[in-house]
């Protein structure tokens, strides 16, 4: 199996704190790999390093056999999409957060994909106009995934994301993000919810900055 991420002797400090200690880590294309440990151990810490958000103090990430470094960062983040705990909508309406995804790629805005995109989510085309301020906390984080998977990355990383959905919609959440791995996205998935880490396959662990293999 190809590998899409390798870590080599990571280190992240600041100041005389180390946050993440001598981390090494192959991650091979296509899995679904769930995130676990205790909060504040730097889960959110190593997902932000490799969306390339911010760079290790030492050592090396390498993505699709190259380090991280040498890629455009406008082109790596499309590559390597970071889901937010807290999402936020910007702008005014939905319509503008489902547009941007085309206008970053100078691609004409794709209506119909978009309503169909909004319906893999539960949501009826009426979302589109509606105002960001006018969507439940779970409506929000929905219209933030959409966008990150408008047009799928090799990798979505998801750090949370069903925290504050209900039972019905995490269920949503999961087969969708299930339908896109099974096309072939690779998925670093962090959650505290054990119905997740339960039915995880692949589980990796992080204590206190450094990796457990369990
Ligand atoms: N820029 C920063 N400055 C200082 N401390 C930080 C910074 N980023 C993260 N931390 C600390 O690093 C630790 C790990 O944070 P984080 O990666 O968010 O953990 P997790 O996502 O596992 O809850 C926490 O103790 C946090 O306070
Ligand atoms: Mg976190």
């Amino acid at each position: 199996m190809e590998k899409i991420f390798q870590v080599k002797h990571l280190f992240y400090k600041v100041d005389e704190t180390t946050i993440l200690k001598d981390i090494n880590l192959e991650i091979q294309k296509g899995k679904y790999i769930t995130v676990v440990g205790p909060s504040g151990s730097g889960k959110s810490t190593l997902m932000r390093i490799l969306a390339s958000m911010i760079s290790p103090t030492s050592g090396e990430v390498m993505f699709d056999g190259k380090s991280i470094e040498t890629y455009d960062p406008i082109s790596y983040r499309q590559k390597v999409s970071y889901a937010f705990q807290q999402p936020t909508l910007f702008g005014k309406t939905v319509r503008e957060n489902l547009e941007f995804p085309f206008e970053v790629r100078k691609e004409t805005v794709d209506e119909a994909k978009i309503i169909d995109y909004l319906k893999m989510v539960n949501l009826d085309e009426s979302y589109i106009d509606k105002s960001v301020n006018d969507v439940s906390g779970g409506e929000k984080q929905r219209i933030a995934l959409l966008r990150n998977l408008l047009f799928p990355p090799e990798v979505l990383i998801t750090d949370e994301v069903t925290a504050g959905l209900d039972a019905e919609n995490k269920e949503i959440v999961h087969k969708m993000l299930n339908q896109f791995n099974q096309r072939g996205l690779t998925i670093l998935r962090v959650t505290h919810d054990e119905t997740e880490i339960s039915a995880a396959t692949d589980k990796i662990t992080i204590r206190k900055g450094e990796l457990i293999n369990d």
